[in-house]
C-alpha cells in the first residue's frame, strides 16, 4: 500500500519545536548494529541490568491470578497509594497524604502531566545544565520555555545560587531539579539544597519540581535529601517525583509517582484521565511489593555499581584526551571530551564536536555512548555503567584505543 506524503499541514506546529530522545535513538542504533553482526556494546541505554527481584514478579502473577485486571482509580490504586505515602514517610520523613499522591506510567508521564497541567504558553521553566534529554522538550511541547541554568563541570555539575536567582522572572513556573543527575550523576547534599531553596524562598511564585529517580542509587557516604524535607516552607509548591524503574529495576513495568499539593494532583489526574486513564493494574501491584517488600537487593545491587563506577572512572581518566569526574550517584559518568576535540580519527574524519566523537567512537570501536549536546553541555558524553562489569572494561579499553589513536 502507498503510503500518503505526511504534508507539513498535516502534522503539529509543536512537533517541529520537538527532538526525538538521544538516548533511545542511541540505544537503537547499537541493537540494529548488533542484529547486523556488528560486535557493539550499548553504553546508552539508562536502565539496569539486573533483573526485576522475584518478590516483585510474583506479586505482579499474583495479581494476574486474583483478577487485578480492570480499570484502576485513574492515578493509582489505594493500596499503591498507601504504600507510596508510607515510603515518603519512612525514607524521606515527608507526611503526605493518599489524595496528594499521583501514580503514572513512568516518572516520565508525571512530569508530563505536571507541565501540561499547569503550562500556559510563554511560561518559563528552570533546567540547569547538563539535563536529562526529556525535560526540555516536554516543556515544550506543553507549550512552555525552558530557560537553562549551567551546572558547570568545574562546579561538580551543580548549579549556584546566584546563577538560579538570575534565571528566574516573572514568568517562571517551575524549576525542575534532579538528584542525582542523569547525566552527571551529580547529586546534591542537603547543605547544598539549601543553598538553592533558600533562593527559591524568596520567589514565591516559583514552583519546585524535584526529579529524585535516582534517590536510592548512591555511594559511599552520600546521604540523599530532597527539596521538601530540607525546606518544609518549599513543600506547598513542591512536587516530589519518584518511581520504581530504577531502583527495582522495573524500567518495562512503567510505575513512577508524585506527592504534592492535592489541588496539583487533581489537575494532573484530570489531564491523565483523559490520555492513558490509570497505569497497568498489575504493574501497580508490583509497586506495592516493591516499595513494602524487602529492600535489601538495593544495596547489593549498590555494591555492584559502585564498583563498575570506580572500574569506569579510573580507565576514562587514563585515556588520552578525556577527563571523568567521579560522580555521587545515579549509574552515569559524564567525562569531558575537550583533549580530542580538533583531533582526526583513524578514518580521517575531524572532530569538531562532541557529537562527531561518538559518531567516531561508535563507527571505529563500535562502543555506543551518547553526545553530550543532547543533555545541553558540550564537549561531553554520557556513559551508562548499567551494563555488565566486563563489557564495561571492555568498552573503556576500546575508549582508551580510540583515544590515543586520534591524532
Ligand atoms: C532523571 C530521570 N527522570 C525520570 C526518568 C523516567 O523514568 P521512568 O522510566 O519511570 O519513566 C528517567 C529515566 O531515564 C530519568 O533518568
Amino acid at each position: 500500500m502507498q503510503e500518503a506524503f505526511l504534508s507539513m499541514s498535516f502534522l503539529a506546529a509543536a512537533l517541529d519545536r520537538i527532538k526525538p530522545s538521544a538516548t533511545i535513538a542511541v540505544t537503537q542504533q547499537a541493537r540494529q548494529l548488533k542484529a547486523a553482526g556488528r560486535d557493539v556494546i550499548g553504553l546508552g541505554a539508562g536502565e539496569p541490568d539486573f533483573d526485576t527481584p522475584n518478590n516483585i514478579k510474583a506479586a505482579a502473577k499474583a495479581a494476574i491470578d486474583r483478577g487485578d485486571t480492570k480499570y484502576t482509580d485513574v492515578d493509582g490504586t489505594p493500596a499503591l497509594k498507601a504504600a507510596i505515602v508510607a515510603k515518603f514517610k519512612r525514607e524521606n520523613g515527608l507526611d503526605y497524604r493518599p489524595e496528594q499522591i499521583s501514580v503514572g506510567a513512568g516518572g516520565k508521564q508525571v512530569i508530563y502531566n505536571a507541565l501540561v497541567a499547569t503550562l500556559n504558553p510563554g511560561d518559563e521553566v528552570v533546567i540547569p545544565t547538563p539535563y536529562w534529554v526529556s525535560y526540555p522538550e516536554m516543556v515544550l511541547l506543553a507549550g512552555g520555555k525552558p530557560v537553562f541554568v549551567e551546572g558547570a563541570a568545574a562546579d561538580g555539575f551543580r548549579v549556584k545560587a546566584a546563577a538560579l536567582d538570575q534565571a528566574i522572572t516573572p514568568r517562571t513556573k517551575w524549576i525542575i531539579l534532579n538528584s542525582p543527575s542523569n547525566p552527571t550523576g551529580a547529586a546534591y547534599n542537603a547543605e547544598e539544597l539549601k543553598r538553592l531553596t533558600d533562593v527559591l524562598r524568596a520567589h514565591p511564585h516559583v514552583w519546585v519540581l524535584t526529579d529524585d529517580m535516582y534517590e536510592h542509587l548512591t555511594y559511599g557516604n552520600f546521604v540523599f535529601a530532597t527539596v521538601a524535607q530540607v525546606e518544609p516552607a518549599l513543600r506547598p509548591r513542591t512536587l516530589t517525583m519518584n518511581g520504581v524503574s530504577k531502583t527495582y529495576c522495573m524500567t518495562g513495568w512503567r510505575i513512577g509517582y508524585g506527592g504534592g499539593p492535592a489541588e496539583l494532583i487533581r489537575a494532573m489526574a484530570k489531564v491523565q484521565s483523559q490520555c492513558t486513564s490509570n497505569p497497568c493494574s498489575i504493574s501497580q501491584a508490583a509497586a506495592v511489593e516493591a516499595l513494602n517488600g524487602p529492600q535489601d537487593f538495593i544495596a547489593r545491587n549498590n555494591a555492584v555499581f559502585r564498583e563498575r563506577r570506580d572500574l569506569v572512572v579510573s580507565m576514562l581518566n587514563q585515556a588520552k584526551g578525556l577527563h571523568c569526574p567521579m560522580p555521587e550517584g545515579a549509574f552515569y559518568v559524564y567525562p569531558s571530551c575537550a583533549g580530542a576535540i580538533g583531533k582526526t580519527g583513524k578514518a580521517g574524519k575531524r572532530i569538531a564536536s562532541d557529537l562527531d566523537f561518538v559518531a567516531a567512537l561508535l563507527e571505529e570501536e563500535g562502543v555506543a555512548v551518547v553526545h553530550g549536546e543532547a543533555f545541553g553541555l558540550s564537549p561531553h558524553f554520557r556513559i551508562s555503567y548499567a551494563a555488565a562489569t566486563e563489557s564495561l572494561r571492555e568498552a573503556c579499553k576500546r575508549i582508551q584505543r580510540f583515544c590515543a589513536g586520534l591524532r
